[in-house]
């Protein structure tokens, strides 16, 4: 694809990035899923792409439509994003900037589920999805050299994002509060800490792009030493 033959930092690096929403079936015309628009994630990827990385990108059913030059697979369900990043790898570097859904219906009806007309509500019995990035973060052969996970937190951020990248192994976690009054969720800006073994990493409040690029910046960097 015409990344791969573009110049940069990243010329010749593979770059997995997971993003947006998963949908887990209920039945035909119903799901269970994660609010995410995509769009960091996909800002993630059209990032690594500019600075010449070969970029395969995984994605549930967003809103955003995904970048230009990158390897697209679509998905819906969480066992079909962890079976593409399994095809996908070797990579040189993963980020997994979406939202997994963190249970499935455990048995999804084939068909649709319909009201008896006498008021009986339906039940649903879920199962845990596999932790695609813990899976990464932990593969022995074969595990990209820089995993990256994301946190998105609502309460106590730093201290539980720096738990869930110990808990997950990963090498960094981008941490972000998407409390309701941040206006964060949906909307065009980000405010991360970026948690690695050195600590904790506060960046000001900017756009997705531009928090796109700067991670891009950090991941060349990482991947050069
Ligand atoms: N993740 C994943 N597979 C899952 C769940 C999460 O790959 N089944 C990844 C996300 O893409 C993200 C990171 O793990 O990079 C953290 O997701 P998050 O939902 O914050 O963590 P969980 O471990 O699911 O913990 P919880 O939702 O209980 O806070
Ligand atoms: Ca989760």
């Amino acid at each position: 694809v015409e990344a791969a033959l573009k110049d940069g930092p990243l010329k010749g690096k593979h770059v997995l990035v997971t993003s947006g929403p998963t949908h887990e079936p209920i039945d035909p015309v119903r799901y269970i899923a994660n609010r995410s628009s995509g769009a960091q994630g996909t800002a993630i990827a059209r990032a690594l792409s500019a600075l010449g990385a070969e970029v395969t990108f995984v994605t549930g059913p967003a809103d955003v439509p995904p970048p230009e030059g990158v390897h697209v697979v679509k998905v819906q369900s969480a066992l079909e994003m962890l079976d593409a990043v399994e095809n996908a790898l070797p990579a040189d570097a993963g980020v997994f900037a979406a939202a997994v859904a963190d249970w499935r219906v455990a048995s999804a009806s084939d068909s649709k589920i319909k009201k008896d007309g006498k008021g009986s509500l339906p039940v649903l019995e879920f199962s845990e999805n596999p932790d695609i990035l813990k899976m990464v973060s932990q593969m022995g052969k074969g595990r990209p050299a820089l995993v990256v996970g994301f946190a998105a937190e609502t309460d106590d951020v730093i201290a539980n994002a720096t738990t869930k990248r110990k808990r997950k192994g990963c090498d960094w976690i981008v941490a972000n509060d998407v409390s309701p009054d941040t206006g964060i969720m949906g909307g065009a800006e980000n405010a991360v800490t970026l948690i690695s073994e050195d600590g904790a990493e506060d960046w000001p409040r900017m756009s997705k792009d531009e928090v796109a690029r700067a991670l891009a910046a950090r991941i060349a960097a990482a991947l050069e030493k």
